[in-house]
């Protein structure tokens, strides 16, 4: 059992549902922030605040730790360096806000209400808030799929798609011919990985690929 596991199933912290196979995911892009005394973190989502606890024990009392959430009652899990904002992740004006609050987080993941038009705005505008070496991690993307998400299979508009189409965009630096509508994205990825109902963007600035050759021999 990882130590995140550990916290989840036997420490006490408040109500936190999470599918099992998320916790192999958290670890493998998530641990190298633990106990860094400048970690920040983005939650989209804070429901009954256990991942708020959960991620307070797992990145340690340094971290300064938000959480985002439409429902007025969250304000309640606010203390110390755990911070809560209230607002929709629909609304651009008020992820705009949280830029110009916060400026930047290590790790932002995106947990709350899962439709189409809340995954894409959220991370279409606070993608930029990454820094350099962090994470930005959506979860229950399988809503994709799912008509009462706005969700369909292959359907325009959906997280899924634009996950997909970043994943061309990645490339970018060896396509000429849409290069300049791809914008910053592929200079500033690292890696897109995808996982049953996850996808993670890995933030870091690429310098130009440079083939590189080494051996010995004719
Ligand atoms: C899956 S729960 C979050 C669970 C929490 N991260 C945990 O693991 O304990 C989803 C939360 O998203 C919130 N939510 C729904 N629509 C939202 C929106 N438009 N903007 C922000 N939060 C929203 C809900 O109020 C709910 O608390």
């Amino acid at each position: 059992m990882s130590e995140l596991q550990d916290i989840f199933y036997n420490r006490p912290h408040k109500v936190c549902q999470k599918w099992e196979h998320y916790f192999r995911v958290y670890e493998r892009f998530l641990a190298r922030f633990r106990n860094r005394d400048d970690f920040r973190m983005l939650e989209i989502g804070v429901s009954q605040g256990g991942s708020l606890d959960m991620w307070r024990q797992y990145f340690g009392p340094a971290a300064l730790i938000v959480g985002v959430d439409i429902d007025p009652r969250c304000k309640g899990y606010e203390g110390g360096r755990t911070l809560v904002r209230i607002g929709s992740q629909e609304d651009r004006g008020f992820l705009r806000s949280l830029l110009a609050e916060f400026q930047t987080f290590d790790v932002i993941i995106d947990d709350g209400g899962h439709t189409m038009a809340q995954q894409v705005a959220t991370f279409e505008e606070l993608y930029g808030m990454v820094r350099p070496g962090g994470i930005f991690l959506t979860e229950d993307v399988h809503t994709s799929y799912h008509e009462p998400f706005g969700g369909g299979y292959r359907r325009d508009g959906t997280f899924m798609e634009l996950a997909k189409q970043k994943l061309d965009e990645l490339n970018g630096f060896h396509i000429d011919l849409h290069r300049d509508r791809f914008g910053p994205f592929f200079r500033n990825t690292f890696g897109i990985s995808f996982f049953d109902s996850m996808v993670v963007f890995e933030k870091e600035v690429v310098p130009s690929p440079r083939g590189v050759q080494a051996g010995q021999g004719a």
